[in-house]
């Protein structure tokens, strides 16, 4: 693997101007062209594929397929890794995860160094890569905490309605968590998805390679099946502020589901 590129030889604007955050704060949605030179997109693609090779942190619950049962298949059609930063530390020591945080503390509207939070990991397989349905990232968060957070996405190949780019219903953040379910109806499978959504009103985002996208935590986003020949990788940071815990837990009853459904497989296996 070639080395990792020095990041303080190279500083691509990732500052914002008052006009990106007002669009920001207005529509729930914001798209950077550049937020990573080429070579330390190059550098992340082999980081990236080393970790999706090994299913690092499988044995800890943090690599999945979020489009379907849990289980290695062979065939996963939205595999993810969560928190890869735990097996590549490097990665936050990177241009990329810098910049974020940049642009999460002027979303935010608060200090750089305040700024705390990791990242996951979606991969779209060429030709089978599967779509990201409808949903708001909140809905997958504790309802025990308020978490004041910037999702910033960037793909590591250029990002097209094709490929799974993502795709944003304006001005969707302003509104409460919607009911959510499970892909499939079936609480096994982690992918959520939220009904009734018009996408007569999504803006898609294609964005090429160390690009990004930028949204809150409520905004309703989407990207589509991948049907290139080229698998669509992206890595996910999301900042901001740390955790503050809620005085009423906000009603996730999906969530509950799942750990339901989880703790009924484990108890199946442990009796097997
Ligand atoms: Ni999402």
């Amino acid at each position: 693997m070639q080395d990792r590129p020095a990041p303080e030889q190279v500083v691509p604007a990732a500052d914002l101007t008052e006009a990106q955050v007002q669009f920001f704060q207005k529509n729930g949605y914001l798209q950077v062209d550049r937020i990573t030179t080429d070579a330390e997109v190059e550098w992340l693609r082999g980081v990236y594929d080393r970790l999706f090779a090994a299913r690092a942190g499988e044995a800890e619950g943090r690599y999945f397929d979020l489009g379907g049962p849990r289980g290695h298949t062979g065939r996963e059609g939205l595999p993810q890794i969560l928190a890869p930063e735990r097996a590549a530390p490097e990665l936050c020591d990177t241009l990329v995860y810098r910049n974020a945080r940049r642009l999460a503390a002027r979303l935010l509207r608060c200090p750089e160094d305040t700024v705390t939070g990791g990242g996951h990991m979606i991969l779209k397989p060429a030709r089978y890569g599967q779509e990201t349905p409808w949903h708001q990232d909140e809905a997958y968060w504790s309802p025990d905490v308020v978490l004041e957070r910037v999702s910033v996405w960037v793909p590591l190949d250029p990002a097209t309605v094709e490929s799974g780019c993502m795709q944003f219903i304006p001005g969707s953040h302003h509104t409460e968590i919607r009911t959510h379910r499970h892909i499939g109806n079936n609480p096994l499978i982690h992918g959520l998805v939220t009904d009734d959504v018009d996408p007569a009103h999504a803006v898609a985002c294609p964005i090429p390679a160390g690009g990004a996208t930028c949204h809150h935590p409520r905004t309703l986003h989407y990207s589509g099946p991948n049907v290139t020949g080229h698998c669509r990788r992206a890595y996910v940071l999301v900042l901001g502020a740390p955790p503050k815990p809620r005085d009423v837990p906000a009603r996730r009853p999906w969530l509950d589901e799942e750990r339901r459904a989880l703790q009924a497989r484990s108890g199946q296996d442990g009796a097997a």
